[in-house]
């Protein structure tokens, strides 16, 4: 007996939240200065609420060298980049993008145009 092919990837939405450090005089600063941890957690708490998992995984990243903007997430398979996120704003990107399909245009580090949503399709809820 064989056993089940395990899908590949796993994950329907991957979420990478970026945890780097560096020295406080460094002038590009880093994300886990900026809160990246609670943001983090943020995610890892409202992926369980909604019993997301494992549907749904967030962690931690290296940096993803858009320093200057974060806390920096990014989102795949759809690639949408996130800027100067907050734990307050996790709430709306879980719901908003990761359960509707719909990115959440005011924390978009590369806004696009009309219809660049229509690739997204939403996963619902448990
Ligand atoms: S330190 Fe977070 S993107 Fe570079």
């Amino acid at each position: 007996m064989t056993e089940p092919t395990r899908k590949f990837p796993p994950y329907e939405r991957h979420v990478f939240i970026c945890l780097n450090t560096r020295e406080e005089a460094n002038p590009r600063g880093d994300c886990t200065r900026k809160g990246s941890e609670a943001v983090l957690e943020r995610f890892k708490q409202l992926a369980a609420e909604k019993k997301l998992k494992p549907r749904i995984r967030a962690q931690k990243s290296g940096c993803l060298d858009t320093c200057e903007q974060g806390v920096s997430v990014v989102i795949y398979p759809e690639a949408i980049w996130y800027k100067q996120v907050t734990p307050a704003d996790v709430d709306e990107i879980v719901e908003s993008h990761l359960i509707n399909g719909i990115p959440v245009e005011r924390l978009r580090l590369h806004p696009t145009g009309p219809g660049d949503s229509a690739r997204m399709s939403p996963i619902g809820n448990a």
